[in-house]
């Protein structure tokens, strides 16, 4: 990071005080009465009217409306809205709404009970009547500027997500507070904002089922967790704007949980398989012959690199869609992706969405040609301070910003004598992060003077608002809401405003950057990357953790945020940078991030400008870690790929807690430091600073070293693993999987793919096994009938696959080994074709 960005970032950080969650002050509100209830079979509707002056934060919304719709057997959504609908609503253009499929009350698993005065309303869990939602711990206050509403909480409630943060995974339970509000987030210890703003929970409540809860607002919040003196448990919302439109979630299994949100947000984009290999980036390698070498470096350790990216670095004076001349001139860019391309290898770059301010800059020109990009008061570009210096920021909700950025995207990104042929792009800064912290730094620059329409229209945000400091103040770590952003006071082209859309400015860029690498390369799956996220962004992108440091603590951070986007946010697709960005990455934790990474879905080391060089050949015994991991994640590509699919099918996790697969194990809800990848591996690193053991959690069950196929019986106790090489990671295959296996790894993962399979049976308790691979081309969009879903399956003495064998390939499975028995692993060598079933008694 710049050293500006550097001070500006440390003076939000010393001007933030330790969190102390205040409740705002209940005051003499009385809430809502509801009239005019009118219910179906399948919904209820009625008038919710103030029943007295409320004014805590901003004036009362008199009038709502109350909608309750069962809209699956397992999804409620209950939706409270001004009855003139004006205020703002997130824009189905951006997060399309789940379809209604208009289920009968009786049967659904959630049930409504509505109190009519002072208005609240129940969800309790129909099969056994447990309370998961109860309003009525406050009364409701629905102001222009001011939202709250409070449900009571069962005493020591288990309760996860609310991303995105680097807190406890599961979350403390008082003097808690959640900020939601996308920002620039380098150097920020747990307890604050950071990138994205999932606003979805889920409650886990042991052998009574698990449920999920997800307020789709983009608005600015805050939700505290607290008791009150009395002791009453809560959860309290607290936003400047927005409805209140919830959409719970019966489960009752935690995985249940989790596809039913991605049902609500939109399922995943199914990753490129290439996307799985191990990637390097570095803010601040000098030029193209530098990067070259890198390359050169990494095939001389003979460690596998699969994906090369380019910071800002290649481009010129900072420009999207450009290249530094003197040092990352076009033709030996081109020379040098060629050169990945030859060795089955891929290049991704970087765009920034500051687009700069320079009356020359073709970019610049046509996107105003375009109207594409946010206007100030006075008719002019808004403008702010990025990279490039002083720059004009899409908008992305204008008529023709996605064809401006699509055509920008065609013409630089092509694989011509003109341009550069990318594999991927990766969008950053796109909270979006504006360098302009105050509102002075540009002189001469826009202004705050904006007045947003004074009737914006249905659903588009309310008029006459103050939309640079709302009195209820979000807990917002770089204070303002428009502190380092865009101006909230700006106005959107669809009349919409920041103050409302803040939150899904980097969505709308993934998405539109999506929109444009389909259009370039159609039917081929596009691959992006981006820094910031709302709910559904999963549907677009995947997402690093953003500026870390290399440190322990944001070694162990790593894994709290994996679990959260993986398993509660729809995002499968994720990981941090690998030895960490910010500082210099030490030998031991470099060696043991090397090997985490290897393990979690997204796997790119990066570091910062400032930060020493830390690719993984740079040290002996990082080098040995990565060739050591990423021999086993190659051989067990298939096998992530498969969690992959299945994520984009369903929205199952990608990884997910002990505690989803143990959901009555009480010892399993407080682990943060290991995770099951898929549903077959237990991943448990050695988490301590500098330490060569590690405790970790195995439940009452059969496990399976992976490493050394030794059968553990879990006893649902910690055991401690001692004398944990630097080079290695502790893994266990749970028992009663069987987990597809590539017989050997290689250089890249196109190579990989050449290779046969070994497909391992891990016998569980009661002597069965089953597990799946699921295979295709690894690129189309759609794959019509080309692609196979193998089920395999093992009842203690008979070994069967079958299933759809749609995808041809020569690959075959060269032998079946079952793991435990007296006389240790025993193996039946074939091979058997992946185009039919197979199946014998061992
Ligand atoms: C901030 C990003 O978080 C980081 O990954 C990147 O290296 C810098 N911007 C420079 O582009």
């Amino acid at each position: 990071m710049s050293l500006s960005l550097h001070v500006l970032t440390l003076l939000a950080v010393l001007g933030t005080t330790a969190v102390q969650v205040l409740a705002a002050p209940l005051a003499q509100c009385a809430g809502y009465q509801a009239t005019n209830v009118l219910q179906g079979d399948s919904y209820l509707v009625a008038d919710l009217a103030l029943a007295s002056n409320c004014s805590l934060y901003s004036q009362d919304i008199p009038n709502l409306r109350l909608l309750v719709e069962y809209q699956t057997e397992t999804r409620l959504h209950v939706l409270i809205e001004d009855a003139d609908r004006n205020v703002f609503q997130v824009q189905e253009r951006v997060l399309p709404r789940p379809s209604n499929q208009n289920v009968s009350a009786a049967s659904a698993a959630l049930r409504f009970n509505l109190v009519k005065s002072p208005f609240s309303f129940q969800v309790t869990r129909a099969s056994t009547g447990e309370v998961l939602f109860d309003t009525s711990a406050a009364p409701l206050i629905f102001e222009w500027q001011y939202v709250r509403l409070r449900t009571r909480l069962p005493k020591n409630a288990n309760l996860y997500g609310l991303g995105e943060h680097s807190d406890d995974f599961r979350l403390p339970t008082t003097n808690y507070r959640r900020t939601f509000w996308n920002a620039e987030s380098p150097f920020i210890p747990p307890g604050q904002n950071l990138y994205g703003s999932h606003p979805v929970y889920f409650d886990h409540r042991g052998q009574a089922g698990t449920h999920g809860v997800f307020l789709l607002s983009a608005s600015g919040m805050d939700i505290n967790i607290n008791q009150t003196d009395a002791g009453d448990q809560y959860l309290e919302y607290n936003t400047i704007g927005g409805v209140l439109d919830f959409y719970f979630l019966a489960g009752p299994e935690p995985a249940a949980v989790s596809k039913q949100y991605a049902q609500v947000v939109g399922l995943p984009a199914m990753v490129p398989y290439w996307t799985l290999g191990f990637q390097q980036c570095k803010y601040g390698w000098p030029n193209v012959e530098h990067v070259a070498q890198v390359v050169a470096n990494y095939s001389a350790a003979a460690i596998p690199l699969e994906v090369l990216w380019g910071d800002i670095d290649y481009m010129n004076a900072h420009e999207d869609f450009s290249v530094d001349p003197t040092n990352f001139p076009l033709p030996k860019m081109q020379s040098l992706v060629a050169s990945l391309h030859a060795n089955s290898q891929r290049y991704v770059v970087i765009l920034d969405p500051g687009i700069h301010y320079r009356p020359d800059y073709a970019t610049f020109q046509r996107g105003a040609q375009h109207s594409a990009f946010l206007k100030a008061a006075d008719g002019s570009w808004y403008r702010g301070l990025q990279w490039a210096g002083e720059v004009v920021w899409p908008d992305w909700l204008a008529a023709g910003t996605q064809d401006w950025w699509t055509d920008e995207i065609l013409a630089f990104f092509n694989n011509s004598t003109t341009g550069l042929d990318v594999d991927g792009l990766w969008t950053d800064m796109d909270e979006a992060s504006n360098m302009c912290g105050d509102t002075t730094c540009l002189n001469g620059s826009p202004n705050p003077a904006q007045s947003p329409p004074s009737n914006p229209g249905p659903l588009k945000g309310l008029p006459d608002r103050d939309l640079f400091h709302p009195s209820y103040r979000i807990a917002n770590h770089r204070g303002d809401i428009s502190a380092s952003t865009l101006y909230t006071n700006i106005t959107n082209a669809d009349l919409t405003s920041q103050y409302d859309t803040h939150n899904l400015y980097g969505t709308m860029m993934a998405s539109a950057t999506y929109t444009a690498l389909l259009a370039r390369r159609p039917g081929i799956r596009p691959f992006v990357l981006t820094r910031s996220t709302f709910a559904g962004t999963g549907r677009r992108a995947a997402h690093w953790f953003g500026d870390n440091a290399s440190t322990w603590a944001d070694y162990r951070a790593t894994i709290r945020q994996l679990l959260a986007f993986a398993s509660m946010h729809a995002m499968p697709m994720v990981g941090s940078d690998v030895c960490g960005f910010n500082g210099a990455a030490q030998e031991h934790m470099c060696a043991r991030w090397a090997a985490l990474g290897a393990f979690q879905p997204f796997f790119r080391n990066h570091a910062d400008i400032s930060a020493p060089s830390q690719e993984l050949y740079r040290w002996p015994v990082v080098a040995a870690a990565a060739r050591k991991s990423i021999d086993a994640r190659y051989r067990l590509l298939d096998y992530l790929y498969t969690a992959m699919r299945c994520a984009a099918r369903d929205g199952s996790p990608s990884a997910k807690p002990l505690w989803f697969v143990y959901p009555g194990d009480v010892d399993t809800y407080a682990v943060q430091t290991q995770w099951m990848l898929g549903d077959a591996l237990l991943v448990s690193p050695v988490v301590d600073d500098d330490a060569q053991s590690v405790r970790l959690y195995l439940p009452d069950d059969l496990w399976y070293d992976f490493w050394t196929w030794e059968a553990v019986r879990g006893t649902g106790g910690s055991v401690t693993v001692d004398g944990v090489p630097w080079t290695d990671i502790p893994v266990h295959i749970r028992g009663g999987s069987i987990v597809p296996m590539r017989v050997r790894s290689a250089n890249t993962t196109a190579l990989v793919r050449r290779e046969n399979f070994t497909v391992v049976v891990a016998p569980g308790v009661d002597g069965t096994a089953r597990g799946v691979l699921y295979l295709d081309d690894g690129e189309s969009v759609d794959v019509g009938d080309a692609w196979s879903e193998i089920g395999f399956s093992w009842d203690g003495a008979r070994f069967d696959a079958g299933g759809v064998f749609g995808y041809r390939t020569d690959v075959v499975v060269e032998s079946v080994v079952v793991l435990g028995g007296s006389g240790g692993p025993r193996t039946k060598t074939g091979p058997w074709g992946l185009g039919g079933e197979f199946g014998f008694v061992f």
